[in-house]
């Protein structure tokens, strides 16, 4: 859950309660704010827009594409970052406790982004704030195998601008492939598939990593059309966006990855032709075998773009919990905005 009251945002915990108007109007932001960092003088309105702000970026789990993007939002806002990657280096190693760290950082800073091997405490973080005198607004950068909702924003968009000539997302039939069983990208992508008219998901997976009943007891509670299969190349020629993914082998107890044919859920020169002319290719990345790299200079391969969207839908996300929309249409309306 996030807190999200009238179309404001504050805590950005899952993917489950953002509603459509939300969802549009961060689009909209995103664009808006990357029209005005283009524009001359653009970058120098946005970054005089926080500067008195500062985040704390709590990553003990690893990153590469959340962490720098974030980091990189910040600062295009003027909001000052503070970081620990290594938990190594904290006073966890002295044995402080999750809460009285998370306590700690908010006494400096105001706004909290982190990402953990652990499922729900980004929501522990959350509550927490609910009983300190100076709460923070807490932003879920990827919880275990759980919740990964700022990737799931910035597919949104990504598919939104991907379609904006045909209609956008309503009406499409999007495959996500993999191990959808322990992909959170994945399940937060399907917590907001809710919000989009006669959406058709194809879950592509092999059986022993299908996805988990909870994700499609919620899609079947909601109307979402879903269909599951181990086989790609029956639903290649039909599919409008690919979403791949990589096996997570981090989450292997017993080898259970080792060994497995995951040519079938690849992506590559041999198999691209059955895809739809004007179908896209998106991956959370990073990738391992599963999209070949030959792959990339195909006009329907969007997943680097998809990447440098995530940066600025981070930004829009910090727009939107400092409540700066007024001053960011002000500024597309200005003359930055109208270059
Ligand atoms: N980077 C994404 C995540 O952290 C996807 C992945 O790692 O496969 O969930
Ligand atoms: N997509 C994503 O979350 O990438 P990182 O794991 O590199 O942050």
């Amino acid at each position: 859950m996030q807190s999200e009251m009238a179309g404001r945002l504050y805590h950005v915990l899952d993917s489950h309660g953002f509603e459509r108007p939300l969802l549009d109007e961060l689009c909209e932001l995103t664009t808006r704010i990357r029209n005005i960092a283009k524009m001359p003088g653009g970058a120098r309105e946005l970054q005089m827009l926080l500067p008195e702000a500062r985040a704390m970026l709590y990553f003990p789990q690893p990153s590469t594409r959340t962490f720098l993007s974030f980091n990189n939002a910040c600062h295009i806002l003027g909001i000052r970052t503070s970081e620990i990657r290594d938990p190594a280096t904290s006073s966890e190693v002295k044995g402080e406790s999750f809460d009285d760290s998370i306590r700690t950082f908010s006494s400096y800073v105001d706004v909290i982004i982190m990402r953990t091997p652990e499922a729900g405490y980004a929501a522990r973080a959350a509550a927490l704030m609910g009983r300190i005198p100076r709460p923070v607004p807490i932003i879920n950068a990827g919880s275990g195998k759980d919740q990964h909702p700022t990737q799931a924003l910035l597919d949104i968009y990504t598919l939104e601008r991907s379609f904006a000539e045909r209609g956008g997302i309503d009406g499409k039939v999007i495959a996500m492939m993999g191990d959808l069983r322990r992909g959170r990208t994945v399940r937060s992508l399907c917590g907001l598939m809710r919000n989009y008219r006669d959406v058709h998901l194809v879950l592509v997976a092999p059986p022993a990593f299908a996805m988990e009943e909870d994700v499609k007891q919620r899609l079947r509670a909601h109307g979402t059309r879903f269909t599951e299969t181990s086989r790609l190349s029956e639903v290649l020629p039909e599919i409008d966006a690919l979403y791949v993914t990589r096996m997570q082998t981090e989450w292997d107890t017993e080898g259970e990855s080792h060994g497995m044919d995951y040519a079938q859920f690849s992506i590559n020169p041999r198999n691209l032709p059955q895809l739809k002319h004007d179908a896209i290719i998106m991956h959370p990345l990073p990738r391992g075998p599963e999209i070949d790299p030959a792959v990339d200079d195909d006009p329907r391969a969007v997943y680097w773009r998809q990447e440098r969207n995530g940066m600025w839908m981070r930004v829009a996300i910090l727009v939107k919990i400092f409540r700066l929309e007024d001053r960011i249409a002000e500024l597309a309306s200005g003359p930055a905005g109208r270059g």
